[in-house]
């Protein structure tokens, strides 16, 4: 039975697993209090992490009907993320192992999103090639098998979920906009304005954001009010085309590449309507099986915690005591 435990951004997550079973999944957002600055404010999130950490955990004890005596081994995500959110999953989860004395598991937030895809209700066995983009990550990983990762490419600025949510930003949608950007660019012309699409070489799998972001601000800057008004929907959905457009077009390279049939779809940004219709065409065009998780796994939660530590090794007794948290880190601990 896992107890795990998700706490590296703006998401206080608890999740018991029983089993291949998720019995409990438990999210409690801080978004309304993130949203008030415009961004996720790292000591406002630790804060509220702090406040919500036990009565989450107690939440998803309740919900799965477990006592705490009947847990046997607790996860935690570790890496990486913002230092004093994770901190406070991390501490909390060394106190409940020590005082239990049952097994502690660290996890990578990016391995959590990728085991989302090992869940119910349509659980994804690899071979595959996962996509994760959400607003802290966007990484392709070539998953051969529960244990074993390749990073194929990843953002070397800004995430895509960031670059929609500060496009969103320039156009004065609320935050965080990536949503609203899908809503309003459903109804645009997504050639209206040709963005930059970032490290766009054949056998790059890299993104770049920063260039479709500083795009926008000067083309805004140029539009002028009137125009801007009046295509509104016209210009989000070309900055949106030009953020699918990577994320499909780099995904569907790594898989040919790779001679895989099979992607999965992880991260928050796989909520947009646009990146799944075209990934959806352009897999079917090749003959690939796509999957996406349904959206409770998609964002930041602990199932996906729980599922990774079932593949994991546990860290033992004293040396976990030293295990910190760390900003950036892959997958080994
Ligand atoms: O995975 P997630 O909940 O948290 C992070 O780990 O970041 O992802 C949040 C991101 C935000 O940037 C948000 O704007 C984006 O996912 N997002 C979307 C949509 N819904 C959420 N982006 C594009 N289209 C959407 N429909
Ligand atoms: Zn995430």
């Amino acid at each position: 039975m896992i107890l795990a435990i998700e706490t590296s951004c703006d998401d206080t997550c608890a999740a018991i697993m029983d089993g291949d079973r998720l019995s409990a999944s438990i999210v409690s957002s801080q978004t309304e209090f993130h949203a008030l600055y415009g961004g996720v404010v790292p000591e406002v999130a630790s804060r509220h992490h702090l406040e919500l950490v036990n009565p989450v955990i107690a939440e998803a004890l309740e919900a799965a009907k477990v006592s705490l005596s009947e847990i046997s081994r607790i996860a935690v995500t570790n890496r990486p993320g913002l230092i004093g959110a994770l901190l406070v999953g991390v501490s909390t989860a060394k106190a409940i192992a020590y005082s239990l004395g049952v097994e502690f598991v660290a996890v990578s937030h990016l391995e959590g999103h990728i085991a989302a895809n090992y869940l119910s209700p349509e659980p994804m066995e690899p071979p595959f090639v996962c996509l994760v983009a959400s607003g802290g990550h966007t990484s392709i990983v070539m998953v051969h098998d529960y244990r074993r990762f390749d990073l194929l490419g990843q953002t070397l600025d800004d995430a895509a979920g960031e670059a929609l949510d500060k496009g969103a930003r320039l156009l004065g949608l609320g935050y965080p906009g990536g949503a609203e950007m899908d809503a309003l660019a459903a109804c645009g012309d997504p050639e209206y304005i040709t963005f930059p699409v970032g490290l766009n070489k054949q056998g790059n799998l890299d993104f770049s954001f920063s260039g479709v972001k500083t795009a926008l601000y000067y083309k805004l800057k140029k539009l002028g009010g009137e125009e801007i008004e009046t295509h509104m929907a016209d210009i989000a959905a070309s900055y949106q085309a030009s953020v699918v457009k990577a994320l499909v077009g780099k995904t569907i390279a790594a898989a040919m590449a790779n001679d895989c049939a099979q992607i999965c779809l992880s991260g928050g940004v796989s909520a947009n309507s646009e990146l799944r219709r075209r990934l959806f065409e352009a897999c079917d065009s090749q003959d690939i099986r796509l999957r996406i998780p349904p959206p409770e796994l998609c964002t930041d939660n602990a199932a996906m915690i729980a599922s990774a530590a079932r593949y994991l090794s546990a860290i033992p007794f004293p040396e976990y005591l030293s295990i910190g948290a760390m900003a950036s880190g892959g997958f080994a601990a």
